[in-house]
């Protein structure tokens, strides 16, 4: 469970970038996060996961608080960020080995782990590899394949399907629908409105730094008195 309690964020001191946020995503669902560029959807994200200093209120995993607990909160996560770059000089397999040791993955675990993941996402090859050689998407599937590896409750991820090939793009969305079926809860944001009417048992709009709209996608398309698609829903909320 992930809540966000009386968060505001400003980068420059001036203009408030996320303005009083209040959320609260429960166990056992997938909770799609949409709103237009530069809505404050990547800030969020990167509240949560503590990428990002919170200027006031919290924000809390599993109970632990991201600010004063940050330890403990980041044990309970795993995070796929929307640019995926980092330590662009270890191979494939040195990262994730690197975060198998992090995350106390017993070497069994990592082994047949690694195996099977990278065998589903198409990347086996490539995994002796420098990670700088990957394109966005091979390096988007290893950042994947490092948060199943030691497979947190809380799964945030922020716009995951950019980028991926339509068979990786499937299987993720099968795993966060199996994820959430366990008990457990998958965040992430998207502008892919269909993926987020299919897939999502909640979402949340945000638009200029506020939550407009919380609810199901019926709830949306029944708001805004539009039976028929999300898409024209969404737009109309925005302009309103
Ligand atoms: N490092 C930064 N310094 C200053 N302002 C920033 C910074 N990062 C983001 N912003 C501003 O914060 C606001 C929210 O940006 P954010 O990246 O959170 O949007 P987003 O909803 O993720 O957009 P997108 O759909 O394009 O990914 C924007 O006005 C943006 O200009
Ligand atoms: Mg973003």
């Amino acid at each position: 469970m992930i809540e966000i309690k009386n968060v505001s964020q400003s980068y420059s001191k001036k203009i408030k970038v996320i303005e009083n946020m209040n959320l609260k995503i429960e166990d056992g669902t997938i909770f799609g996060f949409i709103g237009p560029n530069g809505a404050g959807k990547t800030t969020t994200i990167e509240m949560i996961t503590g990428v990002l200093k919170i200027d006031s209120g919290d924000i809390f995993i599993d109970g632990n608080s991201i600010t004063k607990n940050p330890i403990e909160a980041k044990k309970l996560f795993g995070f796929v960020p929307d640019s995926p770059d980092a330590f662009e000089k270890l191979t494939g397999l040195e990262y994730l080995n690197f975060i198998g040791d992090i995350y106390n993955v017993s070497p069994k675990d990592r082994l047949e782990k690694v195996k099977n993941l990278s065998d589903k996402f198409g990347i086996t090859n490539s995994l002796k590899d420098r990670i700088q050689s990957y394109s966005h998407g091979m390096k988007q599937k290893l950042l994947i394949i490092s948060v199943l590896l030691y497979n947190p409750k809380n799964w945030i991820l922020d716009e995951p399907m950019t980028g991926l090939d339509p068979k990786a793009s499937f299987i993720l969305k099968e795993l966060m629908k199996e994820h959430s079926k366990n008990g457990n809860t998958v965040f992430f944001s998207t502008h892919v409105l269909e993926v987020a009417e299919k897939l999502c048992d909640k979402i949340a709009v945000i638009d200029k730094g506020k939550i407009i709209f919380v609810g199901t996608c019926e709830e949306l398309k029944e708001k805004s008195k539009n039976n028929s698609s999300l898409e024209e829903s969404f737009l109309k909320i925005i302009e309103e």
